[in-house]
């Protein structure tokens, strides 16, 4: 977009027009009233604003902090610096609604909701605006817009940040189909995770998802990731891929979820213990170790980042029994990799536990 030289209505203006001082190539002007209101906003002409990040996508771990950059620059350069605003913002997925993250005006700067004291502006170079986001969150994937204000002139780019994570499947004691989409969000935090996006599912599908029962994503629809066509799963003569029944209704219709989890700060490890355990004392001991009972994000999450391998079926937080398996051998599931599942047995049948400890 280029900045219009602006016509000046009355000949009182006209004049401090031509007698203005020519410099650097663009004629400064005292119009006021607009922008930062101290009456140095200048206009030129043939002077574009650009706004540059990266289009690789930023991949992060959970609690780390990340730097989204972000610079802008005037096409021809400009030897006067100006004041700009800058605005960060975040883009959700169906790329309609949109939050503050940031908005700066000069060394001044406001963060927003889940944002609030965990942003600022990173400025280290001339024209450098980028936005450093510290302890991330499970939820602070996605786009984000670094937007450049110099008086009527707005532009903007995308960065594309993603956690490192694993996606998962969940479903409840009482059986498959069972959640709302409210109640699949809350199934996710309670494992420590998140409701898992379409880009999530889709990037987990290729590689190697393969699952025959639908679940929630973050956008409100029901979808489900086949790997290898069969006739139960939507036919054998589809092609593979990320199939979906479109939005459904979040108070209403019920499916499974799928949830994302992120390495994080601890470990989860299989609790050394002389006897096998009812669910009950298996929490105790887990205490008793100085740890919590692990949640299936947790052990998805040591799994895939810790490549936790344990051939041995262990209680977690929600009542379920499952064990990690990253080198796949005999007598320890399927020839892939993943997390085992037994399922919700009885509370009274006794089994090991996965504990999980902040290091
Ligand atoms: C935009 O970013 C690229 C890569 O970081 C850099 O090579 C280029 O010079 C930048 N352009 C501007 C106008 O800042
Ligand atoms: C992240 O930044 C915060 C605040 O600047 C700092 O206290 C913390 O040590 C940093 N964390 C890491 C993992 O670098």
């Amino acid at each position: 977009m280029f900045l219009t030289l602006f016509l000046l209505p009355t000949l009182h203006l006209l004049h401090s027009v031509t007698s203005l001082p020519y410099s650097n190539g663009f004629y400064y002007n005292n119009l006021n009233g607009n922008g930062n209101g101290n009456g140095n906003e200048i206009y030129f002409n043939g002077v574009r604003l650009v706004v540059n990040t990266s289009d690789d996508l930023i991949f992060a771990s959970r609690g780390t902090n990340i730097t989204l950059p972000c610079h802008y620059a005037y096409e021809p350069k400009l030897s006067t610096p100006r004041k700009i605003r800058v605005k960060w913002t975040r883009v959700r997925s169906d790329n309609t609604k949109e939050s503050d993250v940031l908005v700066a005006i000069g060394l001044k700067h406001r963060s927003f909701g889940d944002f609030k004291g965990r942003v600022h502006l990173q400025m280290n170079e001339p024209h450098e605006v980028s936005l450093v986001i510290t302890d991330l969150r499970l939820e602070d994937s996605g786009r984000y817009k670094c937007e450049v204000i110099d008086g009527l002139e707005d532009e903007s780019g995308i960065v594309h940040l993603e956690l490192r994570g694993v996606v998962f499947p969940y479903q409840p004691h009482h059986g498959r189909y069972k959640f709302n989409f409210h109640e699949a969000k809350e199934a996710c935090a309670s494992q420590d995770a998140t409701i898992a996006s379409f880009e999530q599912l889709f990037k987990a599908w290729e590689e190697g998802l393969d699952w025959c029962n639908a679940g929630w994503l973050t956008d409100g629809t029901v979808q489900y990731p086949i790997t290898l066509p069969r006739e139960p799963c939507g036919g054998k003569d589809m092609a593979p891929g990320v199939r979906s029944y479109g939005n459904k209704h979040r108070h209403l219709h019920r499916f499974d979820v799928f949830c994302f989890s992120s390495s994080f700060q601890g470990k989860v490890y299989y609790l050394q213990h002389p006897d096998t355990l009812n669910f009950q004392d298996a929490v105790k001991a887990c205490e008793e170790d100085g740890a919590t009972i692990a949640k299936v994000g947790q052990i998805y999450a040591a799994w895939k980042f810790s490549n936790l391998d344990r051939c041995d079926a262990g209680w977690l937080a929600d009542g379920s029994v499952r064990y990690p398996i990253s080198r796949p051998r005999l007598n320890c599931g399927p020839p892939e990799p993943g997390v085992r599942n037994f399922g919700f047995p009885d509370k009274n049948e006794e089994y090991g536990v996965y504990c999980y400890k902040m290091s």
